[in-house]
C-alpha cells in the first residue's frame, strides 16, 4: 500500500476477504465495480476467491435482479484485482453511509485505482442504446452524500475536492484501450438520481440544459466515497437506452438488462485491454 491512509483503512470485511483467500492471498492492484447486467466480467478472473456479500461484515446486500453480489479477488489479464460484481443501490432503501463499506475495502485490500461501471440512459442521441460513454464529471442529484456525518480522519479529509474526480490519466488509458480494440468510446458527464424510477421527459430536458450526458441510478456514492480515501477513479457507462422522452422505447429493468447485455461484451474488452496495459 502506498500510503498510511490505506494502512489505517482497515474493515472487518477486507479481513474476510484475508481470510477466505488464505495463502493465495495477494493485494490488488485495483478495483473493479460491475453494474446491471454487466458481471460477466467476473467469471474471466483466474486463481479466483468469490464470497458473496452477504458472508462479508458490513458489505450491503442488494437485492436487484442482475446483481450477482458477490466479490471476486483474483488476477485478470495477469494483474491482481477485486471485482465487485453487482452493488448495493439508495433505492432499495440502503443509507448511504453504507454505500460506503465496498469502496474502503477494496481500498483496505491495497488497491489504488477503482474502475466503476453502471448501465445508464443517454441523453446524447450519437451514444444510443449499446453504447460506451467513459465519465468525465458528475453531477449529483441523488440528495445524497456517502460522506455525511462524523468524519473519520485517518480515512480521508472532511471536505474531498472534486475537480479531478475522474483521473484523466485512466481515462486516456480507457480511450487507448477502445481504440485498440476498434470500440467507440463515447465521453461525458453522469448526472445520478436516487431512482427508482426512470426520469419524467420534463426532468431529462433539465438535465440536459445542466450538462449531462448520461443518467443513472449508481457510481456516484462510490466516488465521493474513493476519492475520500485516496482511490483514483475510472467509471464506464454501459448506456441501454435513450433517456425518457428522447427515444420511442418504453423503458424497463428488463430492457436496461437485455441492452446491457449488448454494451457488456464490448466493455469487457475494452476493460481487459485496459487492465492489461496496466501492467
Ligand atoms: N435512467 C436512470 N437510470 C438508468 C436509465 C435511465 O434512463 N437507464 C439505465 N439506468
Amino acid at each position: 500500500m502506498s500510503d498510511t491512509r490505506a494502512k489505517t483503512l482497515t474493515t472487518a470485511a477486507a479481513d474476510a476477504v484475508r481470510e477466505a483467500a488464505g495463502d493465495a492471498f495477494v493485494a490488488p492492484r485495483l478495483g473493479l465495480v460491475l453494474g446491471s447486467g454487466l458481471g460477466g466480467l467476473a467469471d474471466s478472473v483466474e486463481h479466483a476467491t468469490a464470497i458473496p456479500y452477504a458472508d462479508l461484515p458490513g458489505f450491503p446486500v442488494g437485492s436487484v435482479v442482475g446483481h450477482a453480489g458477490r466479490l471476486v479477488l483474483g488476477t485478470l489479464e495477469g494483474t491482481p484485482v477485486v471485482v465487485l460484481q453487482g452493488r448495493a443501490h439508495l433505492y432499495e432503501g440502503i443509507p448511504a453511509s453504507d454505500l460506503a463499506v465496498p469502496t474502503r475495502t477494496v481500498r483496505a485490500l491495497g488497491a489504488e485505482t477503482l474502475v466503476l461501471t453502471n448501465a445508464a440512459g443517454s441523453l446524447n442521441p450519437e451514444a444510443g442504446p449499446g453504447e460506451l460513454m467513459a465519465l468525465n464529471d458528475h453531477i449529483n442529484l441523488m440528495g445524497a452524500n456517502p460522506l455525511m456525518g462524523p468524519n473519520d480522519d485517518a480515512i480521508g479529509p472532511r471536505f474531498v475536492g472534486l475537480g479531478d474526480a475522474y483521473d484523466l490519466d485512466l481515462r486516456t488509458a480507457l480511450h487507448a484501450a477502445a481504440e485498440a480494440e476498434g470500440i467507440d468510446l463515447h465521453e461525458g458527464v453522469y448526472l445520478a438520481v436516487a431512482g427508482p424510477s426512470f426520469e419524467t421527459p420534463a426532468e431529462i430536458r433539465a438535465f440536459k440544459v445542466l450538462g449531462a450526458d448520461a443518467v443513472g441510478m449508481s457510481t456516484v456514492p462510490e466516488v465521493l466515497v474513493a476519492r475520500h480515501c485516496g482511490l483514483r477513479v475510472a467509471a464506464v457507462s454501459a448506456i441501454t437506452n435513450l433517456a425518457e422522452g428522447l427515444g420511442a422505447e418504453v423503458l424497463t429493468h428488463e430492457h436496461t438488462l437485455q441492452n446491457a447485455a449488448r454494451a457488456a461484451e464490448k466493455l469487457q474488452r475494452v476493460l481487459r485491454r485496459f487492465v492489461k496495459d496496466l501492467a
